[in-house]
């Protein structure tokens, strides 16, 4: 019997060019032996398991007719609500389940990063067939072989990527693929779903792209006209890299390619729009205006399908329409993969001059991925996330990126585990934050309070001042009980949440001084909005019932409004309270978010460059007279002779 050796397909970028050549010289035989109506035998004996957990025609149906065609066999989990997956199983456990079951997986997943989990937890190989918005290598693998076959080459070929650039994962395979073949890229988004940073950064480092701007007149009869972000292959060493704080606008304009090789066109992917993203603007309709210029007379037009409303049924008599030909490639294509499977070795899931080692973090330092589609964020019981050191142009700033949905987190506090000190990111510290990755001492935040909520301290700050002693913070706190318990139309459906650290010791002391007011002690929980995001009953009770409540949150200090706009987004989550009202000991007067308190415990203006510390003893101390105070001190930035102390 046949075996395949464990050979994960995750992304496009897995495959090394002569291998991709290599498989599109096998599909042209399969495709031969198909037309002629010849069998093929080499995968009897192999067992193939489609786990869809999205719908999907082309990509599982042409994956089981090739195993078909192959002599092999198919057992399919088409709809993974039918499934474990509906009870909770985790991908982990069931890619190593259905490793028993099966010699190869073939996996779709809504999620970022679904593949690379499965392919690193299933013992057979994984074949990604689409995981979230990232990537669908196969549907590239289909996509490069017609467009290979119609245009003999793919070198130096002039494509124009429209619609959802944004979610949509065919163009992301795509645009890797053909800037490793050396084509132009004309990226013109529909509705402003434009082409991700992390993916032009990503071509930009790896692939020596620069980003210029065309203006596309032939376009322009569609929707008034448009500036299309357009993407060449650099000479070497000459490479032009835009950084994320370049503005399209601001990039040189260049002239449009003379002639266009040929159209992708993607659907709106409706699916990936969560509640928080910007509604696409217009979503035009391609049809044949578009192909009536000089520039567009030889240009192909292509789409991954399914259509909706952006590709015209008109243009399907047009001899340049080939996204039919797209579809029933992938019968042969991944019959090829098969074969090329059959013949490979095993091997590292990428070429191992490409994987730097994973940031080692100590603890609760670790960061969250920043993509909420990002697997990490869904399969947290078992999986961390894991970062890279992200390469940028621009060295003063500094980004991670995911392991998994390879999205970039741009880092503006670091610190060291050992010397317990934060630092505001700038130049002078790379040097220090590439060894301390490499000894595994670092730590990143992303605000000064997370860092001090973490204990540690600024590396190095002004004089400090003290603006509240300890009879004054309790002078506060009682007048802010007296003022929540006022407000309080019933006392008995308040609950009273504080975020950790200091938030949560006053809320206790409110709660307590509340409970003396009205005779009904609320209930009392700790909202950690850092790490792992959980809240806590502080009466070691169940977990706090937010519906129908009256929350009282409490913190410290507003520095921007970030933590408190986190709190805020935990609460809803849980459920619906009947409002929500916000208690601080200390108001700095500015805030990046319209978040205002409704209870003040003294309000303090300050610069930005100032911090507020408040020192809250825990209750039950150890009897000597508490230390609570206020201080107000100077941040001063890193400097280099200072650092090197260190
Ligand atoms: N092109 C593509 O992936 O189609 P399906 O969603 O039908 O598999």
């Amino acid at each position: 019997m046949p075996r395949l050796a464990k050979s994960d397909l995750v992304s496009i970028e897995d495959l090394a060019t002569p291998e991709i050549e290599h498989i599109f010289e096998l599909a042209d035989s399969f495709a031969l032996a198909l037309a002629r109506g010849e069998t093929e035998r080499i995968a009897d004996g192999l067992i193939m398991a489609t786990l869809f957990y999205e719908p999907s025609t082309r990509t599982r149906l042409s994956f089981e007719s090739a195993m078909h065609r192959l002599g092999g066999a198919v057992i399919s989990s088409p709809d993974m609500q039918a499934s474990s997956a509906a009870k909770g199983e985790s991908l982990a456990d069931t890619a190593r389940v259905v490793s028993a079951y099966a010699d190869v997986i073939v996996l779709r997943h809504p999620y970022d990063g679904a593949a690379q989990v499965a392919a690193e937890y299933a013992p057979v190989p994984v074949i990604n067939a689409g995981d979230g918005s990232r990537e669908h290598p196969t549907q590239t693998l289909c996509d490069l072989y017609v467009l290979r076959r119609k245009k003999r080459h793919l070198k130096g070929l002039t494509v124009a990527i429209c619609g959802d650039l944004k979610f949509g994962r065919t163009v992301h395979s795509l645009i890797y693929a053909l800037a490793r073949f050396g084509a132009n890229i004309v990226a013109a988004p529909f509705g402003g779903m434009e082409v991700p940073e992390y993916v032009l950064d990503r071509v930009a480092a790896e692939r020596n792209y620069r980003f210029s701007t065309v203006s596309l007149d032939e376009l322009k009869s569609r929707d008034g006209g448009f500036d299309a972000l357009y993407l060449t292959p650099n000479a070497p060493h000459q490479m032009a890299l835009f950084t994320n704080e370049t503005q399209l606008e601001n990039m040189p304009v260049v002239r449009p390619p003379a002639s266009l090789d040929a159209f992708y066109l993607t659907r709106l992917q409706r699916e990936r729009l969560v509640a928080t993203d910007t509604p696409p603007g217009d979503y035009t309709p391609f049809d044949a205006r578009a192909l009536r210029s000089s520039r567009a007379h030889d240009a192909v037009v292509m789409h991954p399908l399914p259509r909706t409303d952006e590709l015209a049924y008109e243009l399907d008599s047009d001899p340049r329409a080939v996204y039919f030909e797209q579809a029933a490639a992938g019968v042969p294509v991944r019959m090829a993969l098969i074969a090329w499977l059959l013949e490979n070795k095993p091997r590292l899931l990428k070429p191992a001059a490409l994987l730097q080692p994973a940031i080692s973090f100590k603890g609760a330092t670790a960061p969250r991925c920043v993509n909420p589609s990002c697997i990490t964020r869904h399969e947290s019981s078992y999986l961390r996330p894991r970062f890279r050191f992200a390469p940028s142009a621009n060295r003063a700033s500094f980004s991670l990126r995911c392991d998994f949905c390879e999205r970039n987190l741009r880092i503006d506090y670091v610190g060291n585990t050992s010397s317990r000190r934060y630092y505001h990111f700038d130049e002078s510290l790379h040097g220090y934050v590439r060894q301390w990755m490499e000894d595994g001492t670092l730590a990143v935040f992303d605000t000064v309070k997370e860092a001090e909520e973490r204990g540690y301290e600024p590396y190095r700050r002004g004089p400090q001042r003290e603006i509240m002693n300890s009879d004054e913070i309790v002078r506060a706190c009682e007048t802010m009980a007296s003022q929540i318990v006022a407000d309080a139309a019933d006392p008995t459906s308040l609950a009273i949440v504080g975020i950790v650290s200091r938030g949560a010791l006053l809320a206790v002391r409110l709660r307590e001084l509340i409970a003396r007011h009205t005779g009904v002690r609320p209930p009392c929980a700790a909202l950690d909005v850092y790490g792992e995001i959980a809240l806590h009953s502080v009466d070691d009770a169940d977990n706090l019932e937010v519906d129908g409540r009256m929350i009282v949150l409490i913190d410290d200090v507003i520095n921007s409004g970030w933590t408190v706009q986190r709190a805020m987004t935990v609460l809803w989550q849980r459920g619906r309270p009947a409002g929500v009202k916000l208690a601080v000991l200390i108001d700095r007067g500015h805030r990046a978010l319209p978040i205002r308190p409704n209870y003040i415990g003294k309000t303090i203006p300050t610069a930005r460059t100032d911090r507020v510390q408040v020192r809250i003893a825990a209750p039950g101390g150890d009897g000597r007279k508490p230390a609570d105070r206020v201080v107000l001190y100077s941040m001063l930035e890193s400097h280099k002779p200072v650092e090197n102390r260190l």
